[in-house]
Parts: structure tokens; C-alpha cells; sequence
């Protein structure tokens, strides 16, 4: 195999990927490295001026097409709208990340049925709903690529994140089930597992000092994950042609900190 087959294994030139959440955060890292990897992306999220942001970014930075798209994931009953938007706009939607989330930390015997709801509602509700409006465009090209934002909370509770928890065990369930039910579409479904990153979503656990140190004390490589240098190019590898055996997986991207 030469230099450049290798290349085209990997590339993701001409592919459209819809990206949920990637105003900023894990989101947007991941849109740069499939933006560099030459995919057009579609940044959703709730945020119009951070999804303007980051198209921006991607734009200037690879000379990709990007495009911003706000939709609240709150609504999954709205996904099939956004995603005729999405295709008004693009033509075709190869790949799909399902990533916008959010975090609701307090004990479990406090937490409201309405935050239960919520932190469901945009984990595992809408990355369903969304993978649900998107396959039947894939089924017609020929197949596509889902990648779910799972967790390493999908494999251990940690206090205080009950919802998540659950939601994120689920993502990894949805993902096998999705893989079985679509890989006859050659459509494939994986999903990536993050360990700690620092973000708006993990900023007030990384404020406390003794949380801090709990976490990094976890890790064994001692660093927390970038989110395009750590998880981008993972992203890339599941949404691009050298991975094409891989179905149906959660990969944990995290330091080592399942194995400690
Ligand atoms: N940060 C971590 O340590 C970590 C670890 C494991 C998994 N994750 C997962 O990674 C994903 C991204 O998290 P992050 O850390 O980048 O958080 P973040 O808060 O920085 O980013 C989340 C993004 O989702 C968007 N969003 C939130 N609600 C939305 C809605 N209703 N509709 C549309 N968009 C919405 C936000 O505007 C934001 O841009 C989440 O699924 C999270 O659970 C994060």
C-alpha cells in the first residue's frame, strides 16, 4: 500500500457530517478534525452566535463549507425539520455526531423529574430522533457514519450524575442497537467515550480544588483530553474508510482511566 492510499483511507473529502453541539467545546474540536480530514460540517447547536463561530473558524482555518444551523435538542420531535433543512442546504448528510449534551450534578435523591427529563431528553432521545430523520437519506446514497458521544460515565458512576449516567449507559446501548438494525444500509454506527475534558460542561468541577485532584489523580497519563487533538482524529478514523469493520463499538478515549 503506497502513501496515498493510506491517505484516501482516512480522508473524508467530499463528505458532508452534521455535528450536534459544536458551537464550541468537544463539538467544535471534533468539527476541526473532520474539517482538516475535508468534510463540509454542519454546526448545530443552540447557540446561533457560537455555531456562526465556529463555521467561521473551520472556514478560515481548512477552507472547508461550513454552515451553522441553530436547532434546540430539546425538541427531538423536531429532528425530521432540521434535518430537511440541513439537506435544503447541503444536498446530503454522510455523517452524523451526536454530541450536544448537558450536565446536571446533584444527588440523586434531590434531582427533579424534570432534570431527569431533560439530561435524557438531549443524550439519548434526540440522538435517536436525530439518527432516525438522517439514515433514510443515507439508506438512498448508500450508507453513512453515526457517532455517538458516549462517556466513560457509560461504564461507572461517578456521585452526583445520576441522569447522566443513565443517559450515557444508554448511548452505548442505542449505538449496538443502531449498528444491527443499520449496517445492512451500510450504514455504521460507533461511538466514542471520553474521559475528562475541560469544558463549559465540566468548568465548575475543575473550580473545586479537591474535585480537580480527584480527577486528574484518576487519569493514569495524568492529562485531561483535547478535544481535537485526543478525540477529533478518533472521530475521523470511525467516520472514515479505515475503520469500515468497526460497528456497533463505544471507544474509550480516556487516558487509561477504565483500565486503572
Ligand atoms: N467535557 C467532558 O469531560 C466530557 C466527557 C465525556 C463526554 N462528554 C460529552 O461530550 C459532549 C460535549 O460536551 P462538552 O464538554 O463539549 O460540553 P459543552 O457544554 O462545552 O458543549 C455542549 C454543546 O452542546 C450545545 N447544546 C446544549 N444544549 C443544546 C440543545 N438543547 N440543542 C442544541 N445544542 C445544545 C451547547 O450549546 C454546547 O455548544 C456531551 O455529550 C458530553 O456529555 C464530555
Amino acid at each position: 500500500m503506497d502513501y496515498q492510499d493510506l491517505v484516501k483511507r482516512f480522508s473524508l473529502e467530499g463528505q458532508t457530517a452534521v455535528i450536534t453541539g459544536a458551537g464550541r467545546g468537544i463539538g467544535r474540536g471534533l468539527a476541526m478534525a473532520l474539517a482538516k480530514a475535508g468534510a463540509n460540517i454542519v454546526v448545530v447547536d443552540i447557540i446561533e452566535e457560537n455555531a456562526k463561530n465556529t463555521a467561521a473558524l473551520l472556514v478560515s482555518k481548512t477552507g472547508i463549507k461550513a454552515y451553522p444551523y441553530v436547532a434546540d435538542l430539546r425538541n427531538p420531535h423536531r429532528a425530521k425539520e432540521y434535518v430537511k433543512d440541513i439537506l435544503g442546504e447541503c444536498g446530503k448528510i454522510d455523517i452524523v455526531i451526536n454530541n450536544a449534551g448537558i450536565q446536571v450534578r446533584k444527588p440523586a435523591l434531590e434531582f427533579t423529574l424534570e432534570e431527569w427529563n431533560s439530561v435524557l431528553n438531549i443524550h439519548l432521545t434526540a440522538s435517536f430522533a436525530m439518527a432516525q430523520a438522517v439514515v433514510p437519506g443515507m439508506i438512498k446514497q448508500g450508507g453513512g457514519k453515526i457517532i455517538n458521544i458516549a462517556s466513560i460515565n457509560g461504564v461507572i458512576a461517578i456521585p452526583n450524575t445520576i441522569a447522566y449516567t443513565a443517559a450515557k449507559s444508554g448511548l452505548a446501548g442505542l449505538t449496538r442497537a443502531m449498528a444491527v438494525e443499520w449496517s445492512r444500509f451500510n450504514v455504521r454506527t460507533n461511538a466514542i467515550g471520553p474521559g475528562y475534558c475541560r469544558t463549559e460542561l465540566t468548568e465548575k468541577l475543575f473550580q473545586d480544588p479537591q474535585r480537580s485532584e480527584w480527577v486528574m489523580g484518576r487519569i493514569p497519563m495524568k492529562r485531561l483530553a483535547e478535544p481535537e487533538d485526543d478525540l477529533g482524529y478518533v472521530a475521523v478514523f470511525l467516520a472514515s474508510e479505515a475503520s469500515a469493520y468497526i460497528n456497533g463499538q463505544v471507544i474509550y478515549v480516556d487516558g487509561g482511566w477504565l483500565a486503572s
